[in-house]
């Protein structure tokens, strides 16, 4: 399969699912990375790994970008099946989550539906998770729809939210999990193991 990855930061899962596509543990090829941000960690990495950077700036209309339906058009050129959404912090324009319907997934720092949405982004979210008491944490695989976090939820993981936590190491303990359970979820991807319920939910199946 043919994987495209959106980051806007230091590309920590961008770089994880990168290894295990290197390794042969993902059966896909990142074939192009999308940023607005084109001076980020994660665009960086791609460029030393020789990984086409697509800039697309999102809601501002910039000189040095490409707009939405040029995106669309430079997906399709690279013929990617699947869009992974890794720490990008802009929303998905309609035209891409309609151009790729059940094809774009995200990853999210917290059990959604709990701490979603706009304005839960980065430490913000581990900061809201300690200041509401709650014992559990750990970050969500989804897919994209029209709206921020709200896609339905592919993966989860589960990590302990410890007395005394700061945001910085919840924060921590959540991204070691996102980088496996994101590799796990593509790897299914790739492998056409994600099933659709006639409810709409959509599950991992188990290698034959
Ligand atoms: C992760 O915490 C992810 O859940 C969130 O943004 C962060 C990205 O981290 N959407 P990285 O850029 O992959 O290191």
């Amino acid at each position: 399969k043919r994987l495209a990855v959106f980051v806007s930061g230091g590309g920590s899962n961008f770089k994880a699912i990168h290894e295990a596509t290197k390794q042969g543990l993902v059966h896909g090829d990142i074939t192009v990375l999308v940023t607005d941000k084109p001076g980020c960690g994660g665009a960086e990495y791609a460029r030393d790994n020789q990984i086409p950077v697509v800039i697309f700036p999102g809601s501002k209309s910039s000189p040095d970008g490409v707009s939405a339906a040029e995106l669309v058009a430079t997906l399709r050129k690279f013929e990617v099946d699947f869009l992974l959404l890794a720490g990008y912090l802009k929303l998905i324009p309609i035209e891409l989550v309609q151009a790729f319907r059940r094809s774009i997934l995200n990853i999210h720092p917290s059990l959604l539906p709990a701490f979603g949405g706009k304005g839960f982004y980065g430490l913000k979210v581990h900061e809201a998770v300690i200041g509401s008491g709650a014992r559990y944490s750990g970050p969500t695989v989804h897919f994209v729809d029209e709206q921020y976090d709200t896609g339905r939820i592919l993966a989860q993981r589960v990590v302990p939210v410890l007395t005394d936590d700061t945001a910085e190491q919840l924060a921590a303990r959540v991204l070691s999990q996102e980088h496996q359970v994101y590799v796990e979820v593509v790897t299914a991807l790739c492998e056409d193991r994600i099933v659709w319920r006639d409810d709409g939910v959509p599950l991992i199946r188990s290698r034959d």
